[in-house]
């Protein structure tokens, strides 16, 4: 049985093919605290040393699964949240969100009322953002896999988001996995809502975008290390398997 649903500006009502998946499939499944629902038991790790340092350690232990060896500069933030309407957004849901150089931002552009949650799978970035953001009342840090983002989301009684941002390496996640990760935003995002996405590897991956979302646009971002940009997706098509 397929259910219907429509997740962006001027797209048809897209189908959500009877083979969604409804479990959550964990990108990294080895990793010790994951959960069967992705969330975590609350162990961060105490994080010792600058953020570029923690990334850099993280990258240099975990690779693809961070992606990137530094924190996002604030240019690739600036870049990635421009054109949201502040006034207008209840909630917001960032993915795999590191050191936090993205939350902050959004914490300055945000009203205190929008609410920020923010998920992180690896234990020492994860207590970074906890003791960053400990005295930012609207920002929900959670250590959890962001794969299950809905379960996290529907535990906290929230069903919908305007805008899901994502530090993913979603490129480098197993199709199915990333799959999920799509599909479930599409389910989340409010109609008028994006899909936004960092890359150090300016528009290599557009057309892979472009298979799950009817409309791509590029923002290059120089001002980055490396430098990169963002992907900002509506109308989503279906996953992978259905749109091939
Ligand atoms: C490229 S870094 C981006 C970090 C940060 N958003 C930034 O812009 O600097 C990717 C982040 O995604 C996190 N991550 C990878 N897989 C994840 C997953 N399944 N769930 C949650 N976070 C994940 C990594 O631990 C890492 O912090």
């Amino acid at each position: 049985m397929a259910t219907t649903q429509n997740s962006q500006p001027g797209a048809a009502a897209t189908a959500i093919p009877a083979s969604a998946p409804d479990a959550c499939i964990p990108a990294n499944p080895e990793a010790p605290d994951a959960l069967p629902n992705g969330s975590a038991p609350g162990g961060t790790r105490t994080p010792k040393g600058p953020d570029w340092w923690l990334m850099m350690r993280a990258f240099l232990t975990q690779g693809k699964k961070i992606a990137s060896f530094a924190p996002s500069s604030r240019f690739m933030a600036r870049k990635l949240l421009d054109g949201i309407d502040w006034t207008n957004t209840q909630t917001i849901v960032e993915l795999g969100a590191g050191t936090g150089p993205i939350t902050a931002v959004m914490t300055k552009l945000a009203r205190p009322e929008t609410k920020l949650i923010v998920i992180e799978l690896d234990p020492i970035l994860c207590g970074r953002l906890r003791e960053r953001f400990r005295h930012a009342a609207n920002v929900d840090v959670i250590l959890g896999d962001a794969t299950c983002f809905g379960d996290l989301l529907a535990e906290r009684g929230i069903q919908q988001v305007d805008h899901v941002i994502s530090g993913l390496p979603l490129p480098s996640f197993p199709a199915v996995a990333r799959d999920a990760v799509l599909e479930m935003a599409a389910k989340t995002i409010a109609a008028h809502g994006t899909f936004r996405q960092i890359t150090v590897m300016p528009l290599v991956y557009y057309k892979l975008y472009r298979r799950y979302f009817d409309d791509v646009r590029f923002r290059f971002v120089p001002f980055n290390l490396p430098p990169g940009g963002v992907y900002v997706c509506r109308g989503y098509r279906g996953t992978l398997s259905t749109t091939r």
